[in-house]
Formats: structure tokens, C-alpha cells, sequence
């Protein structure tokens, strides 16, 4: 038995396929943001005035769009170019991120303001109102403006309410001899929280929504490439790994959600390690596509509805794709594992126009996925791949089911 220390140092010393894995987490803002250039543009027409005529007017956006579709990052690598524009232009710009899902009071989020803008406040307990008008007072002095971004502006809406957002929002506005200093961006997976707000500020910002899709595949794929040559070590990544990971999580197949597939992609390495693979396969992704979504699972469920020649049409597709390492297989090449399946085990097998059936039956129920094969294959046809998780785990489920559905095997 190994010493814990032995254990401990061996795994620390032991060979990985990351070079940087930080570049991987939530919190690291990337250099590029592939895909979203519209959508920075959008906020650039929208906060110009701010550079060449800095307090004219208070200037809002509204960023709305579901989970993992980059508003979070967008808006703070806006707020971080736009300072620096700033201050080419002599403009004293600060950009604030608050998160409103933490601070969700007008309290909280005015000290949270009061705190980035490393603001000297006494120490006596102030209230949320004479923290603006010292926020204010120091603007003020200094000639210096602010864009507040209220991320997850819909907690702050529903827990502050109508009164707290018309105070952050509005009040300073109601002066038309001040300069205008505040500047927000609204960000929201929906529009509801719109509602909250008075109606001036809602018109406008409905010229003002800046929207963010989900992300196709191809797009993820740009994504994911990016971070793949910052992260890993060069070679340890195949191209086909990330095209998997971006065909999974794709807007095609599901909810184009960033995060999620930079989850898979960091899991799928995490795992690579701990098998000491020095690369990271697609069974590494399968295996993390099982931990990321375990919804997935309840697939296996469902396997024991399926008819035999179903069973076995999805059994052969495991074996090949386990044999070849790839992501995909195929039809052919499946239909052609089956029919030797079904002679090994003394089966008629169905004809070619029912196995199409199988698929497009098995694709319904979620345990396969397909697309149509383009790049790096010969002609057109129909690609298969196995998402639900790892094959092996899989191969020895299918091999149960048939077993007790009358398949015998030699
Ligand atoms: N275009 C992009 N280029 C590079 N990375 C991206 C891009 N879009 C999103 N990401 C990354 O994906 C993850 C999720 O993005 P982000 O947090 O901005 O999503 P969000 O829209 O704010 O989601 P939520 O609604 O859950 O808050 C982050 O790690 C982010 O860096
Ligand atoms: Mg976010």
C-alpha cells in the first residue's frame, strides 16, 4: 500500500493535457469573443455619445438572452474597452459590474457601486439614498462618469421593487442642470423584468435591447477552439473533440449554452488526467457530457422499452464507435456491425429502410444524435454518435437488455 504522501505527490507530479486550465473557468475573460462582435457593436452605437459628449445624457442598454450565451462576459469586456477609450479621449470613465443575484436591496447594490468605485464612505451607518448622493458628489467632483451594469437585473427587480429601481435609475435624471453621470446596463434572461420599470426608461430601452442568441454548433466550435489553444497543451485536443462538444451543446441539439460546453471541454481534460491518457478522447467528452447533464441518464431508462432489433441496431453502433475512437460513425458502417450481430446470433435482420426507421426512432428518444456527414468524409450520408454517456457502461447495459429479450449469444 502506498503512503498518502506518496499518493498525494504522485498525482501532483503526474503528466497533464492542461497547460492553463484557469483559461477554462466562468470567471476568466477571454481575449477574443467570437460571435458576438454585433452584439459589442450594438453597445458601442449605444454609449457613443458618453465618449463625444460625455453628461448630455444618461445612456441604457438591455442585454437579454438565454443561459451561457456571453452576456455576463460581453458587458464587462465592453465596460473594460470603453474605459480605455476614455481615457485616450480625456473622459474619466469607470465601469462597474454588479451582480444582482448577490446583492439584490437597493442598499446592497449602492454600497456594492459605492465599494468598486473605491469610495472613502464614514463609517456611521449610511442609507442607500446618502450613499447615492455621496456617489454623486464624488462624480461630480472628480468630472467623472459611470456605466453601472445590473447583472441579473430580474432579482434586484422582484426583491427591490418598482420605488428602488426608479430611485437608482431616474432620480439623478430629474435635474435638468446636473450632467448626467449614470449610465446602466440592464442584463436579464428575459424581458419580463422590463415591466418593472417606469415607462419612460421602458420605451427607450426597447430601442436599446441588445439580444444574445443561443449559440449554434458552428459557433461553439469557434468558441471552443479559442480556449482549446490557450488552455491545453498543443496536440492534446483533436479537432474532433471539440466539434463533438460543439455538436452536443449546439443550439441544433440543445440550449447553444457557452458555459456548458467549456464545462465539458475542462471535465473531459480533468478526466483525461485521471486516466493518464496524455490526450483528451471522445469518450472523455461522453464521459463529462454524463456529469455536466445527468439527465442523460435517465435515458438508460428508456432502453428497456425498446424492441430487440433496436437494441441491437444500438449495440452495433457502440462497438463500432468504440472500436474506432471516433465521435461518429457511419450508417453503413453500423448497419453493416448489425447484420453481423444478427448472424452471430441466429436473427433474421430487418431490412434497410427499417433500420432508418430505428434511427430516426432512437434519435426521438434522445439516446442517439445525427447529423449528415460533411468534412473529412467521402460523399454524403448519415453520421450517428452515441451521447448518452460512457460506451463501455453502455455496451454492457445493451448486452443485458438483449440477453433478456431472448438474444442469445454464442
Ligand atoms: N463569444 C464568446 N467567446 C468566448 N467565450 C464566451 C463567449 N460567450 C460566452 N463565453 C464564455 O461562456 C461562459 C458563459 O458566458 P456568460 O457568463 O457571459 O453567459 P451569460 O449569458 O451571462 O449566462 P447567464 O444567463 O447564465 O448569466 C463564460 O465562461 C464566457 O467566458
Ligand atoms: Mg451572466
Amino acid at each position: 500500500m502506498s503512503r498518502p504522501r506518496d499518493i498525494i505527490e504522485g498525482a501532483i507530479s503526474s503528466p497533464t493535457v492542461f497547460r492553463n486550465k484557469d483559461k477554462l473557468y466562468p470567471e476568466y475573460i477571454p481575449r477574443r469573443l467570437p460571435h458576438r462582435e454585433e452584439q459589442l457593436k450594438q453597445l458601442a452605437l449605444i454609449f457613443k455619445d458618453l465618449l463625444l459628449d460625455p453628461g448630455s445624457a444618461p445612456h441604457r442598454a438591455f442585454l437579454v438572452g438565454g443561459v451561457g450565451t456571453g452576456k455576463t462576459v460581453t458587458s464587462r469586456v465592453f465596460g473594460g474597452s470603453i474605459m480605455d477609450l476614455a481615457e485616450k479621449r480625456n473622459v474619466k470613465l469607470r465601469y462597474v459590474h454588479v451582480n444582482c443575484h448577490r446583492d439584490r436591496t437597493l442598499y446592497s447594490v449602492v454600497s456594492e457601486i459605492a465599494r468598486q468605485l473605491k469610495l472613502p464612505l464614514p463609517t456611521r451607518g449610511l442609507s442607500a439614498q446618502e450613499i447615492m448622493a455621496y456617489i454623486l458628489e464624488y462624480l461630480d467632483e472628480r468630472n467623472m462618469h459611470v456605466i453601472i451594469a445590473l447583472d441579473e437585473f430580474d432579482y434586484f427587480a422582484r426583491l427591490a421593487g418598482s420605488d428602488a429601481i426608479y430611485f437608482l435609475v431616474r432620480t439623478y435624471d430629474e435635474y435638468p442642470w446636473k450632467a448626467k453621470r449614470l449610465n446602466f446596463i440592464f442584463i436579464s434572461r428575459d424581458s419580463s423584468s422590463l415591466g418593472m420599470l417606469d415607462p419612460a426608461t421602458q420605451s427607450y430601452l426597447v430601442r436599446s435591447t441588445v439580444r444574445f442568441p443561443p449559440y449554434s454548433s458552428r459557433e461553439l466550435y469557434d468558441i471552443l477552439m479559442d480556449r482549446v489553444a490557450e488552455a491545453f497543451y498543443p496536440g492534446v485536443v483533436d479537432e474532433e473533440v471539440i466539434r463533438y462538444i460543439a455538436d452536443i451543446e449546439g443550439s441544433e441539439h440543445r440550449n447553444g449554452n457557452a458555459r456548458v460546453a467549456l464545462e465539458i471541454l475542462l471535465i473531459a481534460g480533468e478526466i483525461a488526467d485521471r486516466e493518464e491518457a496524455g490526450r483528451v478522447t471522445v469518450e472523455h467528452v461522453r464521459k463529462a457530457n454524463t456529469i455536466v447533464n445527468p439527465e442523460i441518464t435517465v435515458l438508460y431508462d428508456t432502453l428497456k422499452y425498446l424492441p430487440l432489433h433496436e437494441l441491437l441496431f444500438m449495440f452495433a453502433a457502440v462497438r463500432v464507435l468504440r472500436e474506432r475512437e471516433k465521435a461518429y460513425a457511419r450508417i453503413g458502417e453500423i448497419e453493416a456491425e448489425y447484420r453481423r450481430l444478427c448472424e452471430h446470433l441466429g436473427l433474421k435482420p430487418r431490412r434497410h429502410t427499417q433500420i432508418y426507421e430505428y434511427v430516426v426512432e432512437l434519435r426521438r428518444i434522445g439516446v442517439i444524435d445525427t447529423r449528415t456527414s460533411g468534412k473529412g468524409y467521402r460523399g454524403k450520408s448519415t453520421l450517428v454518435a452515441v451521447n448518452a454517456g460512457p460506451l463501455d457502461h453502455l455496451e454492457r447495459k445493451l448486452f443485458e437488455l438483449i440477453s433478456s429479450k431472448g438474444g442469445v449469444w454464442g
